[in-house]
């Protein structure tokens, strides 16, 4: 019977996983509503829900306790700590509870957190996955409703997200994804061939809120020279797009070294980036870029065969990013054998 017991948590907990993701081409330029590529990892988070009804309180504001034994890079959690809070908060205000209530809430699994890697989406979905498992008034809920709530958790990490972190979180796969000023619209792509990857943080904690808004910042005081490296980035994403589809390494790599030159001219990238980008590639990667919010966060790199991969991960490690083991960081995108 314990056996059995213990099995019906897990399944539970199991239901509740959101992915973390690596953006592939276009973050910070997806803000501004153009095309971008991202690739969820197979690490995830899962969130336990305990729920117990009071007589006093607001049913959009449960008393909440919050347990997090996600694994994270130093410092991660402490910096992150208001604005998790604060994500949270925002999923219940879109999903109110039915009655005043006090909630527990234990966040895990193997996603391991820091910038770049999608860690806050993946905990705001498997948040909105828990509520729907465990309050009758959300059973019903559907996987965009899932993601509607991720991103509107998300607002509490920063302002004006594209919703392509909470969109990778809850549905996985390589997607093509596009902010608009309604719904946005993305498509899971099928590709020929798995793209491998090694990734790597730099172990340096970014505020997304902060260089998202140091973006918008920029662009307005200079909105030709923005324009112009959006040109170059939708022409890039473009070609990109297609080499992807016809499994055309050689380029998509070439693509994603170009794409990183775009983000340091956006001012994104940094010192510790930049040195595990060059050291990617010394040691065999096809092409490497920054990923994600920038300013630390991760890299990552294109790397054909097994034997680059070992490589390349072996040099990141000596260049200074000793977690990347931490992060199981040698990842295919691949298309999904189930199609839906
Ligand atoms: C963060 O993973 C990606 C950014 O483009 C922000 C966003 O899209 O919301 C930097």
């Amino acid at each position: 019977a314990i056996a059995d017991s213990t099995t019906a948590a897990e399944e539970r907990l199991a239901e509740t996983r959101a992915f973390g993701k690596l953006i592939l081409f276009g973050e910070h330029f997806v803000v501004y509503k153009v095309p971008a590529y991202v690739g969820a990892v197979a690490a995830y988070t899962d969130c336990a829900m305990e729920l117990e009804e009071t007589t006093e309180g607001d049913a959009a504001s449960p008393e909440l306790e919050i347990v997090d034994n996600r694994p994270a890079v130093p410092d991660y959690k402490v910096k992150k700590f208001d604005e998790a809070k604060e994500a949270i908060n925002l999923v219940f205000k879109h999903l109110p509870m039915e009655k005043p209530c006090k909630i527990k809430l234990t966040f895990g699994g193997d996603l391991c957190c820091a910038s770049g890697i999608g860690a806050s989406a993946a905990q705001v979905v498997s948040l909105a996955r828990a509520i729907k498992q465990t309050v009758p008034k959300y059973s019903n809920m559907t996987e965009d409703e899932i993601n509607a709530a991720g991103y509107e958790g998300e607002k509490g990490y920063h302002g004006t997200p594209s919703g392509i972190d909470n969109t990778a979180a809850t549905f996985g796969g390589l997607l093509k994804f596009q902010r608009t000023d309604g719904e946005p619209i993305f498509e899971k792509k099928k590709i020929k061939d798995p793209i491998k990857i090694v990734y790597a943080s730099t172990g340096l904690t970014s505020s997304t809120t902060e260089v998202v808004g140091d973006v918008r910042a920029k662009k307005e005081k200079d909105p030709e020279w923005f324009d112009g490296l959006m040109k170059e980035y939708c022409a890039l994403a473009e070609k990109g797009e297609v080499a992807m589809e016809e499994g055309d390494l050689t380029t998509l790599g070439k693509l994603m070294d170009e794409n990183h030159v775009l983000l340091q001219k956006l001012t994104v990238s940094c010192k510790e980036l930049d040195d595990l980008v060059v050291a990617a590639r010394a040691a065999g990667a096809i092409g490497a870029k920054m990923s994600g919010t920038g300013r630390g966060g991760l890299m990552l790199a294109l790397t054909p065969t097994d034997e680059v991969q070992d490589a390349v991960a072996e040099a990141l490690e000596k260049a200074g990013a000793p977690q990347h083991r931490d992060f199981a960081p040698q990842f295919e995108v691949q298309q999904e054998e189930t199609e839906g």
